[in-house]
């Protein structure tokens, strides 16, 4: 089949290669030309795994290929995906929907009779509808449907061919049909295929992140109450995940969620139940929210109190600049944010990533980055883990030791193994672990940690 991606970004890219992969004859659209050029020699804009080698085959292959125009689009094709960014509003907390809705107006005086707009950004609960009503006045012969989107950054590509659902929220057996069609070897193979109403559709991805970003704070709040009696909450976590009705998944403590997602999803989310009169069934979402940023401070207050209650003159070495291991994704990351808290408060802040580096400066361009560890822990005053990167756990305490000014190290992310960091001459310090002895490291996430 013939099918437009519309918005090449994290979703739209890995989308449109997949598709390619999957046998159908795939345009890409954007309105970045230097991301469309690139993407045209088969360059990725983002690090994903896998996605280098899928592109440079199916572009190769002619099943793929880019372009800046939706006019374009709508000639090669009669079903358009749609992945623009929904991003949280400059000035409140609900989505900005002015990118979803250009694609749609610009794109819908173009369609060809029996086109298919398929949204695949998050969005708020009535979109589709809103969205039917505007295209009804351009054209009568098309329609649009909702396929929200689960992938994991990081494990995109995997994601994207390997779902664990589908859902597609229609309004007609025709666009059903289409949708199935286009994921027919995925469907083929057993991948579960739920059909619904626009709405719910929307909500069941509004409802996912709500509940995984709601685990993570929850056992985030279950380490202040550590913190503040001595308790451990990793072992904590450990044995309340054990219960298979819990699960081990999102259930790992440290500095919190960030990212393009879980933050401005919960916020939309509450601000869209407010607008339509139901805001008290998720006002505990803002709580979610409070004990995530919360995460961030107490980082900063326990790292100013490792070197003696003032960052002015210190220096500060920061493992970790992407909002989470496997990504080079730093929007909302919360390692930046307290990078650049710390350094506000006058200390010289040293970032390390293996792979977030050049997205990272031109947002921060006050700190400093490095691509060696050591460089980083030069005479620093203390060592700060904020992204939990596989390659982190390989550091030996002895060895850097001798590169900082003083030996004091504080894990936000429950990676490392304490006990050697401490064994070799270091002050450690994890968030929800206030005395305990027993510092053992977690285990890696089986998902986003791994
Ligand atoms: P992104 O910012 O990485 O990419 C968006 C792309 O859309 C950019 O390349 C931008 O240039 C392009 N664009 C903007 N306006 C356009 C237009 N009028 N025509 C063509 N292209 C246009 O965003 P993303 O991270 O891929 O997220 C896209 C959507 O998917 C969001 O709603 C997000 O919430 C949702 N989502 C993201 C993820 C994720 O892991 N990133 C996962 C699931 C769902
Ligand atoms: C998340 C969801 O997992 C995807 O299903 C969803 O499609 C996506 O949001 C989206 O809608 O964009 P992603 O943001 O890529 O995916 O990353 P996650 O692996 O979910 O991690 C999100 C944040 O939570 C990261 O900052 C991570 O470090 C943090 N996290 C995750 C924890 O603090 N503890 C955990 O136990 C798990």
């Amino acid at each position: 089949m013939r099918i437009s991606v519309i918005g090449t970004g994290y979703v739209g890219v890995v989308h449109a290669a997949c598709l390619a992969n999957l046998g159908h004859e795939v345009l890409g659209v954007d309105i970045d030309e230097a991301r469309i050029a690139a993407l045209s020699q088969a360059r990725a804009p983002i690090y994903e795994p896998g996605l280098d080698a899928l592109l440079a085959r199916t572009v190769r292959e002619k099943r793929l290929r880019f372009s800046t125009s939706l006019a374009e689009a709508a000639q090669f094709a009669r079903t358009h995906f749609v992945c623009v960014g929904t991003p949280q509003q400059p000035t409140g907390p609900a989505a900005d929907m002015r990118y979803v809705d250009a694609v749609v107006d610009d794109i819908a005086p173009h369609l060809q009779p029996g086109s298919l707009i398929v949204g695949k950004s998050t969005v708020p609960v009535g979109t589709t509808a809103r969205l039917a009503e505007r295209l009804k006045t351009t054209t009568s012969h098309s329609e649009i449907a909702w396929n929200p989107e689960f992938l994991r950054e990081g494990f995109a590509v995997h994601d994207t061919m390997h779902p664990e659902r589908l859902v597609v929220g229609v309004t007609s057996p025709w666009a059903e049909a289409r949708l199935r069609e286009i994921y027919r070897p995925m469907v083929d193979a057993g991948v579960p295929f739920f059909s619904m109403a626009p709405s719910t559709a929307e909500l069941v991805k509004a409802a996912a992140n709500s509940f995984l970003a709601t685990k993570i704070s929850f056992i985030n709040a279950m380490a202040e109450i550590c913190e503040a009696t001595g308790a451990d909450v990793v072992t904590l976590a450990d044995a309340v995940g054990e219960d298979a009705r819990i699960g081990h998944q999102f259930l790992q403590p440290g500095l919190g969620f960030g990212g393009s997602c879980f933050p401005k999803d919960i916020r939309a989310f509450a601000a869209r139940a407010e607008e339509i009169g139901v805001g008290e069934a998720v006002a505990f979402l803002h709580q979610v929210d409070e004990i995530n940023i919360r995460q961030r401070r107490r980082t900063v207050d326990i790292a100013r109190g490792l070197v003696g209650g003032s960052f002015a003159g210190r220096n500060v070495a920061v493992l970790g600049a992407a909002f989470k291991p496997g990504s080079d994704d730093v929007r909302d990351s919360p390692a930046l944010d307290v990078a650049a808290t710390i350094r506000d408060e006058g200390a010289d802040v040293r970032v390390h990533d293996p792979e977030a580096v050049d997205n990272a400066r031109p947002l921060f361009p006050e700190l400093q980055y490095t691509l060696d560890v050591s460089k980083a822990c030069e005479d620093a005053d203390v060592l700060l883990h904020l992204t939990a990167w596989p390659e982190y756990r390989r550091i030996s305490p002895a060895g850097l030791a001798a590169t900082v000014r003083s030996p004091n190290i504080l894990d936000a992310r429950h990676g490392l193994d304490l006990a050697a960091w401490r064994s070799a001459g270091w002050t450690v310090r994890a968030l929800g672990r206030a005395t305990a002895d027993d510092l053992r490291s977690a285990a890696p996430a089986c998902t986003a940690e791994a």
